[in-house]
This record gives structure tokens, sequence and C-alpha cells, in this order.
């Protein structure tokens, strides 16, 4: 195995960091190539939960080397306590096994200012975003004037460029009356991380490139999901990166050629976090029994903020869209377990906008906003499937419901979750 890449089909939170945490096992690299600490994702091992913002979810498996790409965007006071807080729990986080690109770019307390602010001024247009500064600093990137996480290595200059930034958002936020940065405060914390994170910085891309050329197995983590795709996804409410497989080669920076396996990892239902459209949302019994009370952390509530997400139907039209944008080689189901019980289950396999069918999603948002899922109904069943671990043991309705799905996106469903455990898997034919 050269190089796999793990992605989300819909629109994040689709259970990413347990796949990735399975996968990385077997890996030599595990790394990240897009988003910052928008991303939040969950490994539930030894009994133990772990949430990942910024750290690849390999992480656990001490023999794996993570990368942070050259994709991402990174805050490094956030970064830090995540490194020391799973170095407390007597995890190596060492710079032997944790490399920082040094052409990410760093998210400073400016970004976070300009996050804030935008979301005020879309009033009722609001993204939903994470208020963590994701946007911005792709702003910053794409404008030429982001700070670069080799800059930290000079520490006389680091401090310049955070002064600058933080001068130029004042700018901006003075304009709306909102709270201005003070330039000093705001650069001492981050001084002192990007003094600490020094060791850790590294040319990512030759990296990789070399480790694949020894015959290294690399593990791409996606975060976000394909319909957050900044280019694909339902804009403008989308994050501000590269989510879909594609992002992985140049997050990362190596060639096409070395990827053999592209893993679509999708919920057995669907929902989203933010706002945005969701044709097959379910505000009814059927959708809090989706999401869950909120009592346990497999529930439907966001991992980075903690907002209760919007479930509903699994909607095979954006999965359908997902496999061919991502050219998925195999689809993972997490979560089957959660439709247990249910009479019956409902898969969106078209829309239907002003009387026209749509196969794929619209490009404009207004048009998606009013579609209407056309819904097939495939019966439930009754059985508790979490302790299943055969294909053979699970209910002739479950095999048919993932055999629809595969069928409907023309992808083979390799892999089903029954429960948030290790081993609470089950391998298809
Ligand atoms: P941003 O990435 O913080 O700018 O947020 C943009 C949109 O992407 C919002 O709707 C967020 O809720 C959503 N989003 C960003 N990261 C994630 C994630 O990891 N899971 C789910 N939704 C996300």
């Amino acid at each position: 195995m050269p190089a796999t890449i793990l992605v989300g089909a819909h629109w994040g939170d689709e259970g990413k960091g347990r796949v990735v945490d399975e996968f990385a096992a077997k890996a030599d690299v595990v790394a990240r190539f897009g988003g910052g600490d928008n991303a939040g994702h969950t490994v539930y091992a030894d009994g133990k939960v772990f949430k990942f913002h910024l750290l690849p979810s390999g992480v656990l498996h001490e023999q794996t080397a993570c990368v942070l790409g050259n994709g991402m965007v990174i805050n490094p006071v956030n970064l830090l306590k995540e490194i020391d807080s799973l170095a407390s729990t007597g995890v190596d986080i060492s710079p032997k096994r944790l490399l920082i690109s040094t052409r990410a770019h760093i998210i400073s307390p400016a970004h976070i200012a300009l996050d804030k602010a935008a979301e005020k001024a879309r009033g009722d247009k609001a993204i939903g975003t994470t208020l963590r500064g994701i946007g911005p600093a792709y702003l910053d990137k794409a404008a030429r004037q982001g700070i670069r996480a080799g800059l930290m290595s000079d520490t006389e200059e680091f401090a310049e460029a955070l002064h600058d930034a933080v001068e130029r958002a004042n700018h901006v936020l003075s304009q709306q009356n909102m709270e201005l940065l003070d330039a000093h405060e705001s650069a001492v914390t981050y001084i002192e991380a990007a003094e600490r994170l020094k060791p850790y910085l590294c040319e990512t891309s030759v990296y990789i490139n070399q480790r694949l050329r020894e015959g290294a197995r690399v593990l791409c983590e996606g975060a976000q999901g394909t319909m957050l795709d900044v280019d694909h996804g339902d804009y403008p409410y989308v994050t501000s990166s590269s989510s879909i497989a594609g992002g992985a080669l140049t997050g990362l920076g190596f060639g096409p050629l070395y990827v053999d396996r592209v893993i679509g990892i999708a919920k057995a239902f669907s929902s989203r976090v933010g706002a945005g459209p969701m044709p097959t949302e379910l505000n009814d019994e059927i959708g809090d029994r989706l999401r869950g009370t909120g009592e346990n952390f497999w529930d439907e509530f966001g991992t980075t903020t903690g907002r209760r997400r919007r479930c509903g139907w699994l909607d095979g039209v954006i999965l359908h869209y997902a496999a061919q944008l991502n050219g998925f080689s195999e689809l993972y189901l997490t979560k089957l377990d959660v439709l247990s019980g249910l009479k019956e289950v409902k898969i969106a396999v078209a829309y239907e906008i002003d009387g026209k069918r749509y196969d794929f999603p619209p490009t404009m948002i207004s048009d998606l906003e009013r579609a209407k899922p056309i819904l097939e109904t495939l019966p439930g069943w009754e059985e508790d499937v979490s302790g299943i671990r055969h294909e053979a043991d699970l209910p002739a309705a479950a095999r048919t419901y993932i055999q629809r799905i595969a069928d409907l996106c023309e992808t083979p469903v390799r892999t089903v979750s029954v429960g948030p455990a290790r081993n609470q898997v089950v391998a298809l034919a």
C-alpha cells in the first residue's frame, strides 16, 4: 500500500477519527492535508475517549510518523495544548514522530477576530463557522499575505508578522465597531508557542516523497467532508479548503500515481452542523432519535463546538456525487447500529426541484435550498447489531440497505461500524 486517502463523503462528522485510527494500525505515516482545528476527530481506545482537532487521528499508534501538511492552517497555541494533553497520557509526541510543514499557514488571533466579525456581518446569512479563524487564514494565504509556519523559526520576524496581521485586522474591526486586539498581548502566547514548536518544523513534502519511494505506507487523513469543499461543496456554506481526495495531493505535495486506495467514509444516515441546505433533514422524532440525547460521546453533537447536529435520512444523491468527485475505491459506513429499531429506513435517490428531477446536487445554492428529496423506502430491522462481527450475522434488511447504497453510488461498501469501540466493525465481502 503506497498512499491511501480517507475522506468524508458528506458534511463532515462521518466518524473519520475512528476509521483513521483503525487504518493507522497498519500505516507508517499518517498525514492531515487540510483544514485546521475546525475539525474534531474522536477516537475511542482502551476505554478512553480522545478528541483530536489538529493532530492526526493515527497518533495513538506510536509506530506512525504524524504529519501536519502544507494544506493546513494551524493555530500554534491550540496545537501545543493538544500535544501537551496527549503527552500527559504517556503517548510519545516528540519531534521524532510529529512533523509540521514549514509551508502550512498560521492562524493568528487576528484571523479568529475576523472570523467572528465576518459571521456577525453576515447576519441571518451566517455560515455557522466554527469561529476558529479558518476562512480568514485561507483568505490571507490566497492574498499572499499569510504567515507560514516556517516563520516560527525566526522569532523576530514571526513577531513582526503577527504584529502586522493584528494591525490589519484592527483596521477592519474598527470599521465594524468591534473590540480591537492588543497586538502585544496577542503576540506573547504565540511567540512562546512558536519557540516550542520550532523543533517540529520540516519540509514535509520532501519527507513524504522520500518515505513513499522507500515503500512506506502513507495514510492521508481528510478533515471536514466532500460537501464542505470550497470548490465542490454547497458554496458558500462550505469551509475554505479542498477537503476532497484531490486536496490530499496539493495539501501534502506528492503525485497521484502513489495513490492506490481512496476510502469514502459515510454515516448510515446524514448529519450536518452549521447553516446551509440539507434536503433530507428530519425535524421530527426520527431526527431526534438519530441525533441521540448528547449523553454519549458518539451522539450527534459537535466535537469542536458542542453544537447540536441536524440529522436526517441518508442522502444518496450527495453520496453518489462524492463517490465520483473523490473516485472512491470503497465505502466505509459508520453508525449502522443507530438505525436498529426503525420500522423502515429511507434513502434519497434523487431531488425534485420545480418539478424537475436531479440525480446530482445543483450548482446554485438557491436551487439546492428548494430541493425536495425523492425517497426510497426500505424495510428496517429490529435487531441490535452492535455485537455483530460477521457479515452473515447482519439482519437481511440491513444487508439490503447496505447493498442499495453500494448500487446507488456504484461503489462497494467494504466495512460497516456497529458501535464506537475499535472492534465494533464488520468487514464485507
Ligand atoms: P469553518 O471551517 O469554521 O469556516 O466553517 C465552515 C462550515 O464548515 C461551517 O458550516 C462549519 O460548521 C463546517 N465545518 C467545519 N469543520 C467541520 C468539521 O470538522 N465537521 C463538521 N462541520 C465542519
